[in-house]
């Protein structure tokens, strides 16, 4: 057996992947050309913001699957993760059978670690996501997914809990949801992922579910489930309302408070992952636009010897 257990101490946990396959059919006509994950969120693609967030949590080693179509475009933008610090591996996915095919695909560049997963459209920001990422990364043993009210619950996996707010079951897509709790499209897991992974069989709808594969931890009892709280924002990007919900709350933020959201470049900087030389040379490279400008103004903030 591969990984964890409940006695050996775990590795820490500092891969993660970053799944931006998929046709994208809900966003048709935009996606016949290019891939949803590049279209742009206000001013930054959109596989910035999830890219964000795993920098955030401290993952420097981080495999971006993608469509072979695709795969060129994205390794365009990205390049091989110098410009943030951090190591891209780039892998293909042929056809979208299932969010939990990311590990067979991973297996081997996994190699029994403990492991993280982000979909490309998912955005997420609260106040204390920091903090939240880096404890779910830290913990040694099973897995962590985040729960988020929301209105529409049967458009996601859903999450019940008993009288004293343990995770009871997870569906996916229920007719008759039985609670309000989405759960989101990041996900924390221990060095057996993969093990568990190949346990998944094929839905209904002939998909591997994530799902599936979290309820293996639900029914181990090693399922953590971190609810956000009110203030926190979480947004999937896969349709025309929410794409442009998304850039609006992007714009929202950046131009009333001053504060960048989903720059790979500032999180690298504030992580330690970018020198400040680094920050001011993406900064220059875009100062053309409010996000270079934005960049510029994070190094002068920071400059070496400011008081
Ligand atoms: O956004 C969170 C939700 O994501 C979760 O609540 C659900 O449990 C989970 O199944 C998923 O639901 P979606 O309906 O949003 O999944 P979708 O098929 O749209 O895929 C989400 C992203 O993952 C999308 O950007 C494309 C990518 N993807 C999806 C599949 C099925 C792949 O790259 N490959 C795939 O095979």
């Amino acid at each position: 057996m591969t990984g964890t257990s409940k006695e050996t101490p775990a590795a820490p946990l500092t891969k993660g992947i970053l799944l931006s396959g998929g046709s994208g059919t809900r966003l048709y006509p935009m996606t016949l050309a290019v891939s949803k994950q590049l279209l742009p969120v206000y001013d930054k693609p959109m596989i910035y913001y999830p890219l964000t967030t795993l920098i955030l949590a401290g993952i420097r080693d981080i495999m971006i699957i993608t469509t072979p179509d695709d795969k060129p475009q994205f390794e365009r933008l990205l390049g091989s993760g110098e410009q943030f610090g951090v190591t891209f591996t780039y892998r293909v996915q042929p056809k979208p059978e299932g969010i939990a095919q990311a590990f067979h695909i991973a297996e081997d560049w996994i190699d029994g670690s403990p492991c993280a997963l982000i979909l490309g459209d998912n955005l997420i920001f609260a106040d204390e996501l920091e903090h939240m990422l880096r404890s779910a990364a830290k913990r040694p043993y099973g897995a962590t997914v985040f729960a988020y009210q929301v209105r529409d619950p049967e458009r996601y996996g859903v999450i019940s809990f008993d009288e004293k707010g343990r995770a009871l079951d997870i569906v996916e897509k229920p007719q008759v949801p039985p609670s309000q709790w989405a759960v989101t499209g990041l996900y924390f897991y221990d060095g057996r992922v993969c093990e568990f992974a190949r346990k998944v069989r094929p839905s209904a709808r002939g998909e591997l579910e994530i799902t599936d594969l979290n309820r293996i931890y639900l029914e181990e009892g090693t399922l953590e489930v971190d609810r956000l709280a009110r203030g926190c924002a979480w947004l999937d990007a896969g349709t025309s309302d929410s794409l442009m919900q998304a850039g609006t709350f992007v714009h929202a933020i950046q131009s009333r408070q001053g504060l960048l959201v989903g720059s790979p470049t500032e999180a690298a900087y504030r992580m330690g992952f970018i020198s400040h030389e680094k920050l001011l040379e993406t900064g220059h490279k875009m100062k053309k636009t409010p996000l270079g400008q934005m960049l510029l103004h994070v190094a002068a903030e920071n400059r070496p010897g400011k008081v």
